[in-house]
């Protein structure tokens, strides 16, 4: 098989390029090791930036999210037992969608099979060759026989653990990483929302966000020890712990029900650079990952996805190299901004073993400070809201 852009991965990094570079006629070819169902059956986050609902309206699959996206002018913070509003909308004009990337995937599966274009699901080893050459390729297995693709570019979308990032030389990569010292343990509940925005809670007992996937369908987190395991938290404990970490108000709003799904992630910064090997590009988590605290990893795929394929377009419209040089440095720059806010709020919102009394007097002066001064609040929501692409 032969295509112009050979991507791996079909999660919302590689479908959303998929789309786009579609959409300006490049033909692309997507290699996938799961299947469908198990792609979409991953519990991740769900919000999105103005600029990420843009580039699903751009490919023709943000046409669910505007009828059931939950589009949220503010966000709180909690602190000291009380709870204090970030005007977003106020502050910088701009909004934040709830809408599941279990969602945002499946619009665009079905945008990509609506356009009759080529995934390969349960793609075995697939493995990048020759991205150091003119003539790069990426070979696979599939119903047990050895395939190959051979294409001008590969997109590496295949995430943290994927095999396009392992395949560089090791000197030819530079990475940066911090691993936090606890992990999230979330809750999924068919129970209204305690509240109908997000509420970001620093406690002495740890951190707790308040979430929602729809008016009927919650998402809790609560900030637990790395080693802890899901067998050590059934539901009860998990909904007296998250009371413990809320305000009055919240605790008293509280609908409790049986959870529907349960897990523990730990919570990473990292970063690889460059992004762009010969012609082999990293977008999303293949390149970089975030805490979650932001709510920056699917917008971040967004953004790499989107600078990709406009410098892939430049490249066979205008024959220019000047957008694939650029890729890497202009992704980048929004990553790093993005990894700092995360880590910000990580960093304020936690609670820090190792800082004691000093750190949590530190994060509470933070907080207060952004609560209070419109400078500091204005900074926290047009980074929330996404920095311009
Ligand atoms: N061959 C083919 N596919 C692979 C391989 C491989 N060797 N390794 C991984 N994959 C697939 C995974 O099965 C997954 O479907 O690549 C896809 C990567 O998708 P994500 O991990 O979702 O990464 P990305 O598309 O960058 O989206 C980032 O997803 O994980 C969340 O928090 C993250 O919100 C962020 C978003
Ligand atoms: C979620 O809805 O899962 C969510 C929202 C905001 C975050 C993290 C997770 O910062």
């Amino acid at each position: 098989m032969r295509t112009k852009v050979a991507i791996i991965g079909a999660g919302p990094a590689g479908l959303l390029l998929g789309q786009l570079l579609h959409a300006s006629g490049i033909d692309n070819i997507i290699l996938e090791r799961q299947t469908p169902e198990y792609v979409l059956g991953r519990i991740r986050a769900g919000l999105l930036e103005e600029g990420t609902v843009a580039l699903l309206d751009e490919v023709g699959a943000g046409t669910r999210a505007h009828r059931e996206g939950l589009v949220h002018d503010g966000i709180e913070l909690a602190f000291g037992g009380s709870r204090h509003r970030i005007d977003m909308k106020a502050a910088t004009g701009k909004t934040v969608m709830i809408y599941g990337q279990t969602e945002v995937t499946l619009d665009l599966m079905n945008a990509r099979e609506a356009a009759g274009l080529t995934t390969i699901y349960e793609a075995s080893d697939a493995q990048p060759h020759e991205f150091d050459t003119d003539h790069p390729r990426v070979s696979y297995v599939k119903d047990g026989a050895a395939r190959e693709i051979a294409c001008d570019f590969i997109a590496g979308c295949d995430g943290f653990h994927g095999v396009s990032r392992a395949s560089v030389k090791p000197q030819a990569i530079r990475t940066f990483e911090r691993i936090y010292p606890f992990g999230w343990l979330g809750i999924l509940s068919e129970t209204p929302p305690v509240s109908h925005e997000l509420i970001y809670n620093n406690h002495e007992r740890g951190f707790a966000l308040c979430t929602m996937r729809s008016t009927h369908r919650s998402r809790y987190y609560v900030q637990c020890p790395l080693d802890d395991h899901i067998d050590q938290w059934p539901d009860e404990r998990f909904w007296d712990e998250l009371k413990r970490r809320l305000d009055q108000k919240a605790v008293d709003h509280l609908v409790t029900g049986p959870s529907i799904e349960k897990s523990i992630a730990p919570l990473r910064s990292f970063v690889a650079e460059p992004m762009r090997f010969g012609r082999m590009f990293l977008a999303g988590d293949a390149a970089h990952i975030v805490p979650p605290t932001g709510a920056k990893g699917l917008n971040l795929a967004a953004s790499d996805a989107h600078y990709l394929a406009v410098a892939l377009r430049e490249y066979y419209d205008e024959k220019s190299s000047a957008g694939i040089d650029a890729y890497s440095a202009t992704a980048l720059a929004r990553v790093w901004k993005a990894v700092r806010f995360s880590w910000w709020m990580t960093s304020m919102l936690h609670k820090f073993p190792d800082t004691e009394g000093f750190g949590a007097r530190i994060q509470l002066a933070e907080l207060d400070y952004v609560v209070g001064s419109k400078a500091a609040t204005t900074s926290l929501a047009e980074n929330y809201v996404g920095l311009p692409f």
